[in-house]
């Protein structure tokens, strides 16, 4: 055992109106029924959402994150949204550098980095995904691209109790197909090394989660590999049975 509690994220991404909002009590229910203490669930939400899931949610233990956040505190930015929005709404936790938003909207590391500053400076807790595409695999270069991405999109500094770390292979996301365990242990023990010789001891505080068509199935092979303390799931966790079973996995460590 690590001494890092195991962390299991829902990332509803651009999914859920009001009438999803009986799936989040759900799955509250379902972890109450265990004293949910043994792991942290988390849900990070569509910010449309994230007011009325923490008035219903109030108690529960679930913890609700949003999915992006702006590099500002407030200002001209139409359609955008703050951290301290976020955290106003009932947030305690934000993704940045999701490849749908690094693809989809062009972030840089750069940007993911500010992002990532703006919440910290607000007392969010961020999750920082990185992931290679399929080509830079085959080309062999996994391990470079993660590393470029870990050290330009976290800022030195940091408090690592803040700081969570998700590894998605983009070619992963959405598609069923998961990556060979050794494979997502090898850029877990990259990732691990580079924190700390980054932060030091520091280093050990942050939790590394795996992320990437994430099943009830795929969670009990991954939680044989001790360097993985959690999962990031997309799909899976819009429905309250299919996440209870992935958080169930944990729960039994
Ligand atoms: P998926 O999404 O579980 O549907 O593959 C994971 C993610 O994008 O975070």
């Amino acid at each position: 055992m690590t001494g890092r509690r195991p962390l299991v994220v829902g990332n509803w991404k651009m999914n859920g109106t009001s009438g999803s909002l009986s799936e989040l009590s759900a799955i509250a229910i379902g972890l109450k029924c265990d004293g949910g203490q043994r792991i942290d669930a988390l849900i990070c939400l569509p910010a449309t959402l994230l007011s009325r899931a923490s008035e219903k949610l109030k108690g529960t233990g679930l913890l609700l994150g949003g999915e992006d956040c702006h590099t500002e505190d407030s200002g001209a930015y139409t359609g955008d949204i703050s951290a301290a929005m976020l955290k106003d709404a009932g947030a305690d936790y934000v993704i940045t550098g999701h490849s749908e938003r690094r693809i989809g909207h062009c972030e840089t590391d750069e940007m993911v980095r500010a992002k990532a500053n703006a919440a910290w400076r607000i007392g969010l807790t961020v999750i920082i995904c990185v992931g290679e595409t399929l080509q830079q695999r085959e080309d062999g270069r996994t391990l470079d691209v993660i590393s470029r991405q870990c050290l330009h999109s976290i800022q030195d500094n940091v408090d690592t109790t803040h700081l969570v770390i998700a590894y998605e292979p983009i070619w992963a996301i959405g598609t069923g197909k998961v990556p060979a365990m050794d494979d997502i242990a090898e850029v877990h023990t990259c990732l691990r090394k580079s924190l700390y010789s980054r932060f030091g001891m520091q280093g050990d505080k942050v939790r590394l989660l795996y992320g990437g068509s994430v099943k009830p199935a795929s969670a009990i092979t991954l939680l044989k590999f001790a360097c993985v303390d959690g999962v990031l799931v997309g799909g899976a966790s819009l429905k309250a049975t299919d996440f209870l079973a992935i958080c169930d996995v944990y729960r039994e460590l």
